[in-house]
């Protein structure tokens, strides 16, 4: 069955690697046929918005989505692409997978975590103002309802795919109102599912826990600045920004992505690992039912990240961003 889905290209390498996963995607016969949209810095310069009117048409019809990164300008009172899609679709579950792939260098492996990071509130709600030149404010937001919806889906997640425990990451002993809130849910929540184990534990904690033993952890679920933080960090236990995932799903659309930035530093040199957002585009396959052609990806993607000619710079190796999206298209056109 042939699909219709958008894909927002982006800034920075964005662009690379948004064709690196429609090729790959292509490749593997799930055919798609991809509603291709912009937005971002670069289209802002031309057009004046961050986000012009055909992305958000092409998202309402298409409700499945894969994005690229963008930049978001810091300052000038620009708020983020992200942010702003999140909140407008109300895609109130960031899922984040954190599975070991390939034989490079990592500081561990067979690591396999999923985070649920609350997406719509906490202190990304926007509620900032300015008391004064020399005060500033931030509100932090958080609602049973929010909560609730994201610490469900954590565990039904947990429950659904044999996942052993759901840890809740909090800072509860010092904000009891907001993260108290957060954990009184968790805690009611574990209890409809007595068979997954449920762990609290502090984020400053956690934070240390993750690089001592992360193997301690399995499904874990929290707040949407800590979840932003942690999922960084989590990245980094298995190779880095270049290979993690994440979908921003809500009742009725679904937009997936690499985790990571537009990495100005390294743009428009062909040097960026792409491996995140084919993984995201993994994800979307699943998503649309495609397990076949998603299977196959990923397995490719294995093959071809243990095999130290074709790491990237990222993972101390000299493959560019075309010959690693050549290395997958070879390997997935075998499958
Ligand atoms: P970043 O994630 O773009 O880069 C952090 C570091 O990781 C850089 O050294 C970069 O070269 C490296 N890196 C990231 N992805 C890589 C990849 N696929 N392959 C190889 N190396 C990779 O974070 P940074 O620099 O803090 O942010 C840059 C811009 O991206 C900012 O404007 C920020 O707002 C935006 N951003 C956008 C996101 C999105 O659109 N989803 C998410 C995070 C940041
Ligand atoms: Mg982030």
């Amino acid at each position: 069955e042939i699909m219709k889905v958008t894909m927002i290209t982006g800034d920075g390498i964005g662009k690379e690697i948004s064709q690196s996963v429609m090729d790959i995607i292509d490749a593997s016969g799930a055919n798609l046929t991809w509603d291709i949209v912009h937005a971002g810095e670069a289209v802002y310069e031309e057009t004046g918005s961050l986000i012009p009117d055909k992305v958000f048409t092409s998202l309402e019809q298409n409700k499945v989505a894969l994005k690229a990164p963008m930049t978001t300008p810091i300052g000038k009172g620009f708020h983020s692409v992200n942010v702003a899609l999140r909140k407008k679709y109300d895609l109130y579950a960031n899922i984040r997978p954190i599975q070991s792939i390939g034989t490079m260098e990592t500081l561990f492996k067979q690591l396999d975590l999923v985070l649920f990071r609350e997406n719509t509130e906490d202190l990304y709600a926007g509620m900032e103002e300015k008391v004064t030149d020399d005060e500033m404010r931030s509100i932090k937001i958080i609602t049973r309802d929010a909560s609730e919806r994201i610490i469900r889906r954590a565990f039904e997640y947990a429950q659904e795919n044999h996942r052993s425990s759901v840890t809740v990451v909090t800072k509860a002993n010092i904000m009891k109102l907001s993260d108290g809130l957060f954990l009184d849910i968790a805690r009611e929540i574990a209890n409809e599912f007595p068979t997954i184990e449920f762990k609290e534990i502090l984020v400053d904690n956690m934070a240390m826990q993750l690089v001592i033993d992360p193997y301690q952890f399995d499904v874990v679920v929290t707040e949407n600045l800590y979840g932003d933080i942690l999922s960084d960090e989590m990245a980094g236990l298995i190779g880095g920004l270049g290979l993690v995932p994440g979908a921003n799903v809500g009742d009725d659309m679904a937009i997936f992505e690499a985790v990571h930035g537009s990495a100005p530093d390294i743009a428009g040199k062909n040097l960026a690992n792409p491996t995140a957002i084919i993984l995201g585009g993994c994800m979307m396959l699943d998503y649309l039912g495609k397990t076949k052609e998603s299977h196959n990806i990923r397995y490719a993607l294995d093959i071809v990240l243990s095999q130290p000619e074709n790491f990237t710079h990222d993972l101390k190796g000299t493959a560019s961003t075309s010959q690693f999206t050549q290395a997958v298209i070879k390997q997935v056109q075998q499958l």
